[in-house]
């Protein structure tokens, strides 16, 4: 029987609790042993929960206890959560975690600690929640070239953006709605702002890569300036707007970003709605692949961790090569990237054929009931040069990219 502690008892923790008692029977058998819960960290007491005798209180409770093999890491935040994880691999338990702002940050670290330690350190619930990516990209898509991701990774803004986009509604009102619901928050500033993204786009593009590539490196924009006119103006051009961690991988650098992007209804991610998430690989054999599912919450997201939990049981030794190293993976310089530019302008045909000058021709589109303004999109431009006109011209109130 294999004994395991988990270290945080809130929405996720208490879901692997469940998901273990209530699939018992199946998991022992797939697991080829049964698996029980010894101990659960966790700073508050649970008076009336069936699993409150396990909770402990200090962490020694849990490193110095070698009946305990296994333990899940289900308490967010990075400085403690690293700490005590170290801890764990150091006396040789294997650690599963859905902590993706740990993982982004110390990753590589805890990764090489593990191999050290001959255990594993798992973490499938860190991106798309309970979709199974990490173990694909680990297992399944290793005889490939990954060149693009492209992922919905974050429930929260996709749900708002699908409200937003469906409803009219403007973001303070469909913020209020997502945070009533239990989707969003009540501080939901790592959601709209796009670093919950940016730490899975770079989760993902370190395994793509084996080498570490750096969150902070990553250009990151959220959801917070995007409007209902915005809305408007993407049904006009057939397109939905989704806020999107990409990554495309070339030899000795990555072109990673997290921002919303205008997508073609045709487009597979286009039809990913309200609280879903989605990754849209492209590789050089397979081609085009797509894993769609619930990207949050309890059940899902714990179902993950209860998966990496069983390989631990079935593999609990470290595997031969390392998911990524420390070597550092480039990211590109913004300002080379080359794409099509929606904007909105405050302003005339006169601007307009001002800002071709420097932009080359514009596709100018005029939204019924959006009056004083227009929208134009660019052909292909580079950053730099799209930023230096909207620099110089103030007019341009907003802008968003086009994803092809
Ligand atoms: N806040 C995240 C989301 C939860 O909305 O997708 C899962 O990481």
């Amino acid at each position: 029987m294999a004994k395991i502690a988990v270290m945080g008892y809130g929405t996720v923790g208490s879901g692997v609790v469940e998901i273990l008692d209530r699939n018992r029977e199946l998991i022992t058998e797939r697991a080829g042993e049964a698996i029980t819960v010894k101990k659960i960290l966790d700073l508050r007491e649970f008076p009336g929960d069936p699993f409150e005798d396990l909770v402990v209180h200090d962490i020694t409770d849990i490193v110095y206890d070698d009946e305990i093999s296994i333990v899940v890491e289900t308490m967010g935040g990075v400085d403690i959560a690293t700490k005590f994880v170290s801890q764990c691999l150091e006396m040789g338990k294997s650690v599963i975690t859905s902590n993706k702002a740990m993982v982004a940050a110390n990753g590589s670290k805890l990764l090489e600690l593990a191999r050290e330690h001959d255990v594993r350190f798992i973490f499938e619930a860190s991106v798309g929640g309970g979709i199974p990516i990490i173990r694909n990209l680990r297992s399944c898509l290793t005889a490939d070239h990954i060149q693009k991701i492209f992922g919905i990774l974050n429930g929260t803004t996709n749900y708002m953006l699908t409200k937003m986009y469906d409803d009219g509604a403007g973001y303070d009102e469909v913020l209020k709605e997502a945070q009533e619901k239990g989707f969003a928050e009540a501080d939901p500033s790592a959601d709209v702002e796009g670093w919950d993204a940016c730490r899975k786009i770079a989760i993902l593009s370190s395994i793509v890569t084996g080498k570490f590539v750096d969150f902070e490196d990553v250009h990151t924009e959220g959801i917070t300036g995007i409007t209902p006119e915005d809305m408007a103006y993407a049904k006009h051009m057939d397109r939905v707007i989704r806020l999107v961690g990409s990554s495309v991988i070339e030899e000795d650098k990555v072109h990673a970003m997290v921002a919303p992007m205008l997508f073609d209804k045709e487009h597979a991610l286009a039809g990913v709605n309200m609280e879903f998430n989605a990754i849209f690989l492209t590789s050089d054999m397979l081609g085009d692949t797509m894993f769609y599912g619930q990207g949050a919450g309890k059940l899902p997201t714990a179902s993950a961790v209860v998966s990496d939990v069983m390989e631990a049981v079935q593999f609990p030794h470290a595997v031969k090569r390392l998911v990524w190293s420390a070597d550092k993976m480039p990211v590109a310089d913004l300002g080379e990237e080359k794409r099509r530019f929606f904007a909105r302008i405050h302003g005339d045909k006169a601007l307009v054929t001002e800002m071709e000058k420097e932009l080359g021709s514009l596709w100018v589109i005029k939204v019924e009931g959006l009056s004083g303004e227009l929208g134009i999109v660019t052909g292909e431009v580079s950053e730099a040069d799209f930023m230096m006109c909207r620099q110089k011209h103030p007019e341009i109130m907003s802008a968003i990219r086009l994803a092809d």
